[in-house]
């Protein structure tokens, strides 16, 4: 069954949650779609678990693009969303419009989505692009924070981030991801707004859940938050086919008979 924005406010109202994972390949697209995940949001985190930098503020649109194509064309049912890279929606309204287009027209996706700036997000919804809001910890704003940490604790940061998400429900998206911040607040923002709340590190009560898929996989460690719960441990399977793979190069056992034309 397609996914569309429609099926998310019936789940909603049925008090059914959503699985969402990252996706930023073909196989990894074709996999997900295949086994139910309803919405692959092609994160840019992608420069972290693919890219291997220690921020996602060196993603650019071109990289996005590509990855966004590529899980684009392993997808049959779930939403794809396409996240706008840092700088790529910030400076203006109107290069904020020009690049959730290109999303849309050069890659296939079904909507974007922007940290935080929920003006940004009501222009892109104006032209007709549907919009995913991102409150919490915002990434790209890792300058300015210093460091990845649970936002919303006190009661300032709190209201603050239930108001942010009260103008993104304003401003039209059809989702909000809300990523690390207590429990007690994802409750209070969901009273708050009309729209779904998916959580990454926000506790039990989201209307559905998100985590990096290399996570959830055991296939990137460099940094693990507490969130994370890994569901596979994939790194030694792969470090074990590259050993017996090199081994076997080294004693002329592989190619065999049988992976040799003749
Ligand atoms: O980049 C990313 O992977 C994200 C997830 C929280 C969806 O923003």
């Amino acid at each position: 069954m397609t996914i569309t924005i429609k099926t998310l406010e019936e789940m909603k109202k049925r008090g059914e949650k959503v699985a969402l994972l990252t996706a930023y390949d073909y196989p990894t697209a074709v996999l997900e779609d295949k086994m139910g995940v309803e919405i692959i949001v092609v994160g840019d985190s992608f420069g972290m678990t693919v890219m291997g930098q220690d921020s996602t503020l060196f993603v650019t649109m071109n990289e996005m693009l590509v990855s966004a194509r590529a899980v684009r064309q392993g997808v049959k049912n779930a939403m794809v969303i396409a996240d706008m890279p840092y700088m790529s929606f910030q400076p203006s309204n109107s290069l904020a419009i020009k690049n959730a287009g290109r999303f849309i027209q050069e890659a296939g996706a079904d909507g974007v989505k922007i940290e935080g700036m929920p003006k940004r997000a009501k222009a892109i919804v104006s032209v007709g692009v549907p919009v995913m809001g991102h409150i919490g910890l915002l990434p790209q704003s890792i300058k300015k924070l210093g460091e990845y940490k649970v936002q919303g604790k006190t009661e300032q940061d709190a209201e603050r981030i239930i108001e942010q998400a009260k103008e993104l429900d304003e401003a039209g998206v059809f989702s909000i991801i809300a990523e690390s911040i207590p429990g007690e607040l994802t409750k209070r923002i969901k009273e708050s707004v009309q729209v779904p709340i998916y959580g990454i590190g926000a506790g039990p009560d989201c209307d559905g859940q998100i985590l990096v898929v290399n996570d959830l996989l055991g296939l990137y460690s460099t940094f693990a938050p507490k969130f994370v719960k890994k569901y596979a441990n994939l790194t030694p399977i792969i470090e074990k086919a590259f050993e017996d793979y090199i081994k076997e190069v080294k004693e002329g056992k592989f190619p065999d008979d049988a992976h040799s034309y003749h």
